[in-house]
């Protein structure tokens, strides 16, 4: 008992006292090749989500959204993947948020998943469009009231004056829409982005990682090549 309570002082001694510069993980599980790759990226996409999702990663349909201005300032942030198919990445959110804003602008936008668990890493670059009225009516539907809710509430990416503020108009909101049917607003909805490229990145020893690139061709065809880690 008592070399348990030192070892786990000792333990965080080291990880407290460790500079950031010394954080590194050796990525030695796993290996992508060529002839192991599917032709089409989506079959690709969905061997490694099935693995993903085999894995019982938290939130593994948590992917980092970037999308930038028309004069090329970026913006990231984290959202949710509900969907995907050979025609595209689905995620839901506010018609009239930053990143909204941003897609009008500039309707191109990258998606990456990080699945620290499995080593792996995939980025999708495309073309940015609204989802169909009815897609997003179905799937507002099928949310939690609560989250419908929420939605119908949150002016999402702008300012408001407190939290008492947020929380009042939520509460009002729920006297008013409770045990009703919930339409979804107009302000809320889904994106499709619609892929022209995607990167699988494979984490290997000695930072010699495998990185495959499929790049959309004018036929239509899916290019696959290998990029230096
Ligand atoms: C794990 C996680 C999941 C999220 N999922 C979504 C989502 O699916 N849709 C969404 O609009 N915001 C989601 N958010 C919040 C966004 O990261 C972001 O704060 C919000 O969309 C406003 O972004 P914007 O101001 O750039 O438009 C999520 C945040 C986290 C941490």
């Amino acid at each position: 008992m008592v070399y348990e309570i030192f070892g786990f002082i000792f333990t965080v001694y080291i990880m407290t006292n460790k500079s950031i510069a010394d954080i590194r993980i050796n990525y030695s599980q796993k290996q992508l090749l060529e002839e192991d790759a599917d032709r089409d990226p989506v079959q690709q996409f969905g061997k490694w989500w099935k693995e993903a999702v085999e894995s019982e990663i938290l939130e593994v349909n948590a992917m980092t959204l970037a999308t930038a201005s028309s004069d090329g300032i970026p913006a990231a942030r984290i959202v949710l993947l509900k969907d995907f198919s050979e025609k595209g990445f689905v995620f839901f959110t506010n018609y009239e948020s930053f990143k909204a804003q941003q897609l009008a602008d500039n309707p191109k936008a990258c998606l990456v998943f990080f699945w620290k668990e499995l080593e792996r890493q995939v980025r999708i670059t495309g073309l940015v469009q609204q989802v169909p009225a009815l897609e997003s009516d179905e799937y507002f539907h099928s949310r939690p009231e609560g989250s419908r809710i929420g939605a119908i509430t949150s002016p999402q990416s702008h300012v408001i004056e407190s939290r008492q503020w947020l929380d009042d108009l939520y509460k009002k909101n729920t006297l008013l829409f409770s045990g009703k049917k919930i339409e979804r607003p107009v302000y809320w909805g889904g994106y499709m982005v619609r892929p022209v490229v995607i990167e699988f990145w494979q984490g290997r020893p000695g930072r010699l990682h495998d990185r495959l690139q499929y790049t959309l061709q004018e036929n239509n065809v899916w290019k696959l090549e290998r990029l230096a880690p």
